[in-house]
């Protein structure tokens, strides 16, 4: 079969995600809400199982990750600790036709003529005011000269809006535009300068709409571990290095929400706050520190490992994570971010890409692939970011590190110090700390090294939930031949969701439902497997369409109880059933006590 385009198969995904009860867009039947969608039964079910195999893998699986639950709404000032109300922006740009918005960083650059207007005066004979007159410049790009009236009729347009009844134009001018991203791609008028837009949702605490009231929806739930850090330490009795996880919700107040649920204005994150020492600590305590030195997974952590080989490590280990739920390797892209594209507090940042239908392609034609998570080198930079604002330490206590230091020769704590004091220094300057004040904190800080005392590192794997659901939509899509009930080869769409988080793991059937024997014993298998899966019980319509149904929601298992299960066709077959697997339509004869140990080791 022909592959269908990009955009044609993302609108049969899109057009499947509704039918069968995946995604709906928010508030449907209001005309829907921009950036805005519900899961539908299919969906709760696979966004569920993704957030169980995070966080048993996560957290559940080690003893060196505990789990956080926070809330949405937050001190205010978490934000300025975060940078988030200051930095926390994107360029934005409107449209002075329609006022449409784009984000200013996302508009391609158009060649042209452009026609430019220095203003318009009224010359509609009956206006009540005929010297009224606008002195804004306005300019429109055409492809060509020929199109000279249609900037004209636009920039007619653009002067009504101002009031004008019958603008004359004023000082036409044309000019030649090569790549320039100063106009509407969608029609050609002038946009706006680009203005920073802050993408935090607002909102007010308790009944006064007043300014001390203001608070923020968390644009990231990662604030939320930073400022519960100590708590959590404490009382998890846990040491450096160690993470602490949460899944929550995210908003933000995207300018182009776009790409299905890709980018949302509610959506929610999996994120991972590690915690390690500063390489000058690890130095300390074991001599030397540990650093890649070769592709691939770096193995079982270690204590000589410095931030490059957690961060290493973290990205082999989300790696191993999509690909254990179904996402193949090569849909895959492990993105180093450039020096230019850091933010300002990462040392490096890995993205992992996917190849959605929508991604743009590279030179040689291959798609590029669009974010499903960032692992970020933080530093130190929000716990001390933390401990500034709000005056409370977020330093840990690390006996070896003190026991270590003691037995530093001179040279050996003079170097260390001295290259934790630069660090220390650079950020509180960059912080906008004054020059003596940000001296003497450094110093202290290099000074605390001694009594076992530092401001933890972390590594941070960022991901999102719905674009994680979105991908392994995508990469379960799939249209096939299969025989219908009377084995003419048809078109078949099924969804092959690795059975970990397929949403339903077991379809069960009776063959005829007019017979009780054959619906009590179906019944019984239901009810012996839905302890421990989903299970999807189904009885109407032949079972070449039920069987079809499920193919459509990526169920990979289907059971069916037939005159063998019931043993009329010998006592051999008693007790046994059909077990048909979804993407290879195989049918094998199981036992039922046979069936949850069997199905389990399948989509465990
Ligand atoms: N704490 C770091 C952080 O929030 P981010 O790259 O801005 O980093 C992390 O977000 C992940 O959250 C992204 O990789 C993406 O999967 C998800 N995400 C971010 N913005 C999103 C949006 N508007 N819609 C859906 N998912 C989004």
């Amino acid at each position: 079969m022909a592959e269908p385009k990009a955009n044609d198969l993302m609108e049969r995904i899109v057009s499947l995600c509704k039918r069968r009860g995946f995604v709906f867009q928010s508030s449907e039947i209001y005309g829907g809400i921009n950036g805005f969608w519900d899961y539908g039964p299919l969906g709760a079910e696979l966004k569920r199982n993704v957030k169980d195999c995070w966080w048993r893998l996560m957290t559940q699986r080690r003893d060196d990750v505990v789990g956080l639950d926070a809330t949405i709404i937050m001190h205010p000032k978490i934000w300025e600790a975060s940078g988030h109300t200051s930095t926390f922006a994107d360029p934005m740009v409107d449209c002075l036709l329609t006022q449409k918005r784009f984000r200013a960083d996302q508009i391609e650059p158009q060649s042209g003529i452009a026609y430019h207007f220095s203003g318009a005066v009224e010359a509609a004979p009956t206006a009540p005011d005929k010297s009224k007159k606008s002195d804004e410049p306005y300019s429109y790009l055409v492809k060509t000269e020929k199109s000279a009236e249609l900037a004209r009729r636009s920039a007619q347009v653009f002067y009504r809006q101002r009031g004008l009844i019958e603008p004359r134009l004023l000082g036409e001018r044309t000019e030649k535009v090569e790549n320039s991203t100063r106009y509407n791609p969608e029609n050609g008028s002038l946009l706006t300068e680009p203005r920073l837009f802050n993408l935090m949702f607002k909102t007010y605490v308790g009944p006064l709409e007043v300014a001390e009231n203001l608070a923020y929806l968390r644009p990231e739930t990662a604030q939320a571990i930073f400022a519960q850090f100590k708590h959590v330490a404490e009382v998890a009795r846990q040491k450096v290095p160690f993470g602490i996880c949460q899944i929550g919700k995210a908003f933000r107040n995207e300018i182009n929400p776009r790409n299905f649920t890709f980018r949302s204005r509610e959506f929610e994150q999996m994120e991972l706050e590690f915690f390690i020492r500063p390489d000058e600590v690890v130095e300390a305590i074991c001599g030397a520190v540990a650093t890649p030195q070769a592709p691939g997974h770096p193995g079982q952590p270690q204590p000589n490992w410095g931030w490059q080989m957690w961060h290493k490590y973290w990205v082999e280990e989300r790696l191993a994570f999509y690909e254990s739920i179904g996402l193949p390797r090569s849909s895959l892209v492990e993105y180093w971010q450039k020096p230019q594209e850091l933010a300002h507090y990462a040392r490096a940042t890995v993205d992992i890409l996917y190849k959605f239908p929508f991604s743009k392609r590279d030179d040689k034609g291959e798609l590029a692939g669009e974010e499903l998570e960032g692992v970020a080198a933080r530093s130190d930079f929000d716990l001390s970011q933390h401990q500034r604002f709000s005056g409370k330490p977020m330093t840990v206590f690390d006996d070896e590190l003190k026991v270590a230091w003691a037995k530093l020769d001179d040279a050996k704590k003079t170097a260390l110090a001295g290259r934790y004091f630069q660090a220390r220094h650079a950020y509180l300057l960059k912080v906008n700390e004054p020059p003596d004040r940000a001296e003497t904190l450094a110093r202290a800080d290099a000074a605390a090294l001694a009594h076992g005392i530092y401001v933890p590192h972390v590594i941070e794997p960022s991901a999102g939930v719905d674009r994680l659901a979105l991908a392994l939509i995508c990469n379960a899509y799939c249209e096939d031949q299969a025989p219908d009930d009377k084995g003419k080869m048809e078109k078949r769409v099924v969804m092959r969701f690795s059975p970990r988080i397929a949403p339903v793991k077991v379809a069960v059937f009776p063959l005829l439902k007019n017979r009780p024997e054959l619906v009590n014993k179906a019944r019984q298998v239901r009810d012996l497997l839905r302890p421990v899966m989903t299970v999807f019980y189904d009885d109407s319509g032949a079972i070449g369409r039920r069987y079809r149904r499920q193919d459509e929601a990526g169920t990979p298992f289907g059971v069916t109880v037939d005159f063998d299960t019931l043993g009329e066709q010998g006592p051999d077959l008693k007790d046994t059933v059909t077990l048909r697997d979804r993407d290879t339509m195989k049918q094998t004869r199981v036992n039922i006590n046979d069936l949850p140990a069997l199905l389990l080791e399948r989509i465990r």
